[in-house]
């Protein structure tokens, strides 16, 4: 648990969104373009795995960080179809590379489809396999602005840890699902749910991580982000 004192309680502003505010706010903050649109669809498809795609507004708020950081190269940790990993190559820019990790050929062959159609798969490099040897393999050196982790929860303080190596100070790791539906507040309810249990471990071990500085967006399924001092 954090060993700072935890937060007096107040009245939240933040709060799960209503459809039509959803929709609101996807028309007034950059909402997905065709070839995204094409690719929610493209995944719903899919069936219900597709609930492991980012939300749209959040793709949009990881372009725009991208951007605003002036972020050239970035990693993420779980691709899937490649929604997450069209928005950071988009806010990384023409000169921008992108590393993606993940074990699914299958759905990243979709992603790969639709990096080509957005004219982004030259700014993108896929490597198949598990991320945690991928990871190690790669140069010990800060060479990551922006490092993004969405895979197997279970896994998410070893892929923050290789990620936190590699990325140079002042560089940003998002964390995903670091609500978790909302079960992060009842972890003791649910001691079957292995990434509940990994993803509340990892929240109360990184925001005393003397090494980062901590920011908890309420966006999507719950952002970590963590600056690195
Ligand atoms: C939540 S999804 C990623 C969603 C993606 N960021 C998006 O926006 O659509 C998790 C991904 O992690 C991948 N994954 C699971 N275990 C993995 C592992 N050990 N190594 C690499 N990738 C893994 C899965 O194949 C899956 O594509």
């Amino acid at each position: 648990m954090p060993e700072t004192p935890s937060t007096q309680p107040v009245q939240p502003k933040s709060f799960f969104l209503s459809p039509d505010l959803h929709t609101y706010i996807l028309n007034h903050g950059g909402g997905p373009d065709q070839v995204q649109q094409a690719l929610m669809a493209a995944t719903q498809a899919l069936g219900p795995v597709a609930r492991m795609q980012i939300a749209p507004e959040q793709g949009v708020f990881m372009e725009w960080l991208a951007q605003v950081m002036g972020a050239r190269r970035a990693i993420e940790v779980g691709t899937f179809t490649g929604y997450s990993a069209l928005c950071l190559a988009r806010g990384l820019g023409p000169q921008g590379r992108l590393l993606c990790l993940d074990v699914n050929e299958q759905w990243t062959r979709m992603a790969q489809t639709y990096w080509r159609k957005a004219g982004l798969a030259d700014r993108i490099t896929l490597r198949l396999g598990p991320a945690a040897a991928t990871l190690a393999a790669l140069p010990q050196e800060p060479g990551f602005d922006l490092g993004f982790i969405d895979a197997d929860k279970e896994n998410g303080r070893l892929y923050y840890e290789e990620v936190l190596a590699r990325l140079r100070p002042g560089g940003v790791i998002i964390l995903d699902n670091a609500l978790w539906g909302g079960k992060v507040v009842e972890p003791h309810r649910h001691p079957e749910d292995a990434s509940l249990q990994a993803i509340c471990a990892l929240n109360d071990g990184v925001v005393t991580d003397a090494r980062v500085q901590p920011a908890f967006l309420p966006l999507g399924d719950g952002l970590l982000l963590l600056r690195k001092r």
